[in-house]
């Protein structure tokens, strides 16, 4: 085990960004309905009263991926985790706009509520999408992906557990195949360890967009985990 899995990765900055009266009135009257808290153990029967399939979204900004895919998979649960404020309140107003029954969220960051809250072999799939690349050299500790972070998630994972993760930066892209690439449990479901297509369940999103009007390319990479 790296030694680093003892320090915390601040993978994340508190922004202070205004919420809109829409989102305010959703974290205030609709959160408590959805919310799960970090302090407790999360027991999926409790948090959604079936034992369907679990899947993880840590990230989720404002919720346009895990919305679409949650009403795409309704026999599945999903569990958002964010720590930006008006992104789980504009995540709230989606679910209360389309009637969506199987999405619950921690707000808190969700390497925290991995390590503390989820049993061993609990998650069924994890998506990671465009976590913060942090740019800068000095940055890159921060970043979401890596070894530490892998060897704190796999024994929560399940056998042929699924993780995709997408990113439009080419370097964190490479830097996710390198450390993935320590990890050989971890199948890729291409060769060489190798980009795959964006699969049909991933929606583009407007941020998705608006990277590729500048140019910027999505790489897409799929994993499964195999604990035999
Ligand atoms: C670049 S945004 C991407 C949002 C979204 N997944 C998408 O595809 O549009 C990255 C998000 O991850 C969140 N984030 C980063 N680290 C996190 C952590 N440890 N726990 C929860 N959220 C985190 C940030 O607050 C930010 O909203």
């Amino acid at each position: 085990m790296s030694e680093n899995i003892q320090r915390k990765i601040r993978s994340f900055v508190m922004r202070t960004s205004k919420m809109t009266p829409g989102q305010k009135r959703a974290i205030e009257d609709i959160f408590p309905q959805f919310a799960l808290d970090e302090k407790q153990k999360f027991n999926v029967k409790d948090a959604f009263g079936n034992n369907n399939r679990v899947c993880v979204d840590i990230g989720f900004g404002n919720g346009e991926s895990l919305v679409h895919i949650a009403q795409m998979q309704p026999d599945v649960n999903f569990v958002g985790m964010e720590v930006h404020t008006p992104g789980v309140g504009h995540l709230l107003l989606q679910i209360e706009k389309y009637g969506i029954k199987n999405i619950r969220i921690y707000q808190y960051d969700g390497t925290e509520v991995l390590k503390e809250c989820f049993a061993n072999n609990s998650i069924d799939a994890m998506h990671i999408y465009f976590p913060d690349p942090w740019h800068k050299k000095r940055h890159h500790k921060r970043r979401l992906i890596q070894d530490a972070f892998l060897e704190m998630l796999m024994p929560k994972l399940k056998d042929q557990a699924r993780m995709h993760i997408a990113t439009d930066w080419q370097q964190y892209a490479e830097h996710i195949q390198d450390v993935f690439s320590r990890f050989p449990q971890f199948i890729n479901v291409e060769s060489n360890n190798d980009f795959t297509d964006r699969p049909d369940w991933r929606p583009i999103t407007k941020f998705e967009r608006r990277g590729i009007n500048l140019g910027h390319e999505s790489y897409d990479l799929i994993y499964h985990l195999n604990k035999s």
